[in-house]
């Protein structure tokens, strides 16, 4: 059974993969086997991340500095993951920011760069590397959208939209390419201790509200991404095409 889930020989492009869910993701897509391109903003951080992710495995790894709010840096991030570890077989739209304010608060700024990190980039990069996964009859490209995609808390405009809008583009991409052997899939986190919740949420009474939504009681594990993301970037997911898959201890099933 685990030779299912193993990604030896396959490459990985995770983005935000420097700290939070990506670099957890990025870890166990190395622990199964697969090369990784991890791409964020801050060199010092993505080395120290990109050292983190290989400890201990065979895999190959680089690491790319890439702004998601400058379209042409993501363009380019396409080109230069493939240049430094060949073919993307696995492409991990994990990047993202929020950016809280009221709707009569929002400014044209911070909705245009919440628009562009969590869904002109992914749209960016599926774009680009579709096509070569297409004609190698085999690929896997996960968005991670968020639980807030179907339910939402005030605040968060410019972020539900783009959550709501990668589970969107999940479906038009998986139709799109359902015959081609490439699979496209959102995962729904619910909430999970990172860099960006422990900075937007320093008040114990903010980290309640999230925990009193969740019915296991308890915020999410990093580590417990790994099995929904394992099954749809192997083989075992090759009949999952289109999903958006909760990961959020129970929230959305209320
Ligand atoms: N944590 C949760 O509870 C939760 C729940 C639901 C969904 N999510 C989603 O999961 C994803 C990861 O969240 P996280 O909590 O791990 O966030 P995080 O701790 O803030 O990490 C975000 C990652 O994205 C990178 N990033 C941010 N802005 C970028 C930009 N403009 N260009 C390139 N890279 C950028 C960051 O690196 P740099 O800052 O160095 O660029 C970092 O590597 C996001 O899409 C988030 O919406 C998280």
């Amino acid at each position: 059974m685990a030779s299912m889930f193993d990604l030896t020989g396959r490459t990985a492009l995770v983005t935000g993969g420097s700290k939070g869910l990506g670099l957890a993701m990025a870890r166990t897509l190395a622990e199964a086997g697969a090369s990784v391109v991890i791409a964020a903003r801050h060199p010092g951080e993505l080395e120290s991340a990109m050292a983190a992710i290989l400890e201990g495995t065979e895999s190959r790894g680089a690491w790319l500095v890439a702004d998601m709010a400058r379209r042409e840096e993501v363009e380019a991030l396409a080109r230069s993951a493939v240049e430094r570890l060949g073919p993307i077989d696995i492409l991990v739209n994990n990047a993202g920011i929020n950016r809280v304010s009221p709707i009569d608060a929002v400014t044209d700024a911070d909705w245009d760069e919440v628009l562009a990190v969590n869904l002109t980039a992914p749209m960016i990069l599926s774009r680009a590397l579709a096509g070569s996964m297409k004609q190698r009859g085999w690929g896997r490209i996960i968005h991670i959208s968020s639980a807030f995609g179907l339910v939402s808390r005030g605040g968060r405009n410019a972020y539900s939209a783009t959550k709501a809008g990668l589970i969107g583009m999940t479906h038009s991409m998986a139709l799109d390419l359902a015959t081609s052997g490439v699979t496209v899939n959102a995962i729904l986190p619910g909430p999970f201790e990172t860099p960006m919740t422990v900075a937007m949420h320093p008040d114990p009474s903010h980290k309640q509200w999230f925990t009193d939504r969740v019915p296991m009681g308890r915020w999410g594990r990093t580590e417990e991404l790994a099995g929904p993301l394992l099954l749809l970037a192997s083989d075992a997911g090759s009949f999952i095409t289109g999903a958006a898959i909760p990961v959020d201890g129970g929230w959305l099933a209320q």
